[in-house]
């Protein structure tokens, strides 16, 4: 059968431990179903910036270019927070996506029945919370021009955030889109009372809407919406909003299936070229130990098969694993209510393969 290219760039901290356990899943996968994987190992953040003076090497953008789909690990951390902007492991990370053309990130936020009491929300108000952000992630604050100057009171420190509409117009049909495959309903995110990208942003929705007679759209100012996703999870569908925003609205919704280490996502531009990472980070404090969860990652393998490679079936075997090994108890310790029993990265990730075969 046909060989899947897979670009792997682990990272930095917890990124190669979690990206391990994933690679066990993509070679489970292969053993089960006949598929093949050809992957391929790449420099990228901040151990790029250590071997190689730079956080995105060429020759690791190209080997991203030259591949079917990326597993990303996580990269960042306090070796390099001092350093200058093009030293920055975050700036690579940014530069991959910018390069690559990937403009719609989804994260799926989907509450695990049995992970309720790991989350520090009321079980009752988790009840049935099956969201999706889909997070413009080449526009706005992150992309707009940065400088500094001197002013009156000493310098000072400018970010701009840019929107045009067609960036605007591509991830809205994105998410209309989505939401058609789902429950049918649109949360639009702005903060259209007071930025004028959020204006034009909500105009452009606005514009699209009436091509999506079939899926009801509410427009949610950005504030209301952290809000809401503490009072009322459930009434979620698909969340759809700027840069920044579906970064921050992204980690509140971690919280409500238990942790940060549960939310895989997927980024994606016009074609079935994806790139796949947790939606967590380097986590500093936990690193080299042994403690990560890699659900998040391994999760994110799944939605590269579902995205990227159509393989629905080894998607949806690779989701029931991860549901089945929970169901038996078994926890990592950020979602663990007895960190006494909690299991290490590795010992997750083994179990997570041991179901799929069952
Ligand atoms: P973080 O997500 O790395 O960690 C936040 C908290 O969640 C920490 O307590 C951490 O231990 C915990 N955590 C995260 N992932 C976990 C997992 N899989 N299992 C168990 N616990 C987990 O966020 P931060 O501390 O704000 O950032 C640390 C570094 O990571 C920074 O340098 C930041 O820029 C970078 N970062 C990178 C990415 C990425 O590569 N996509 C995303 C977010 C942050
Ligand atoms: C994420 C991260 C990144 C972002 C950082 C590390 C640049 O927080 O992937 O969510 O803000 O996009
Ligand atoms: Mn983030």
């Amino acid at each position: 059968s046909e060989v899947k290219k897979i670009a792997v760039i682990a990272g930095d901290g917890i990124g190669p431990e979690v990206v391990a356990e994933a690679e066990k899943v993509l070679k489970k996968t292969e053993e089960l179903f006949g598929y093949k994987f050809e992957k391929e190992h790449g420099l990228f953040g901040g151990i790029a910036i250590d071997e190689k003076g730079t956080p995105l090497p060429q020759d690791t953008l190209e080997m991203c270019k030259n591949s079917d789909a990326v597993l990303l690990g996580a990269v960042g951390g306090p070796k390099w927070d001092n350093n200058s902007k093009e030293l920055r492991p975050e700036t690579g990370l940014l530069g991959i996506r910018k390069e690559l053309g990937l403009f719609s990130n989804i994260r799926p936020a989907f509450v695990f029945d049995c992970l309720k009491e790991a989350s520090t929300i009321k079980p009752e108000v988790l009840d049935g919370t099956d969201l999706v952000v889909v997070r413009e992630l080449t526009g706005g604050i992150y992309f707009g021009e940065k400088f500094r100057r001197e002013s009156e009171f000493g310098e000072e420190a400018v970010d701009t955030c840019a929107y045009n509409v067609m960036e605007v117009e591509r991830i809205v049909k994105q998410a209309f889109e989505i939401a058609r495959t789902r429950s049918k309903k649109l949360a639009s995110v702005d903060k259209a009372n007071v930025l004028e990208s959020s204006r034009l942003w909500r105009e452009t929705v606005n514009r699209i809407a009436p091509d999506y007679p079939d899926v009801e759209l509410e427009h949610v100012l950005v504030d209301n919406c952290a809000m809401q996703l503490l009072r009322r999870p459930s009434s979620f569908d698909v969340i759809v909003t700027e840069n920044m925003f579906g970064d921050i609205l992204s980690d509140e919704a971690a919280m409500l299936t238990g942790s940060i280490g549960m939310l895989s996502s997927a980024s994606l531009g016009e074609g079935s070229f994806g790139l796949y990472e947790p939606v967590h980070g380097s986590a500093p404090d936990i690193a080299g130990q042994g403690k990560a969860n890699p659900i998040a990652t391994i999760l994110s393998v799944a939605l590269m098969f579902k995205l990227s490679f159509g393989y629905q079936e080894a998607g949806d075997l690779i989701e029931k694993a991860v549901k089945d090994v929970l169901d038996a108890g078994h926890r990592t310790g950020d979602i663990s209510t007895d960190p006494s029993k909690a299991l290490s990265t590795a010992e997750m990730g083994d179990l997570i393969i041991a179901a799929m075969e069952k």
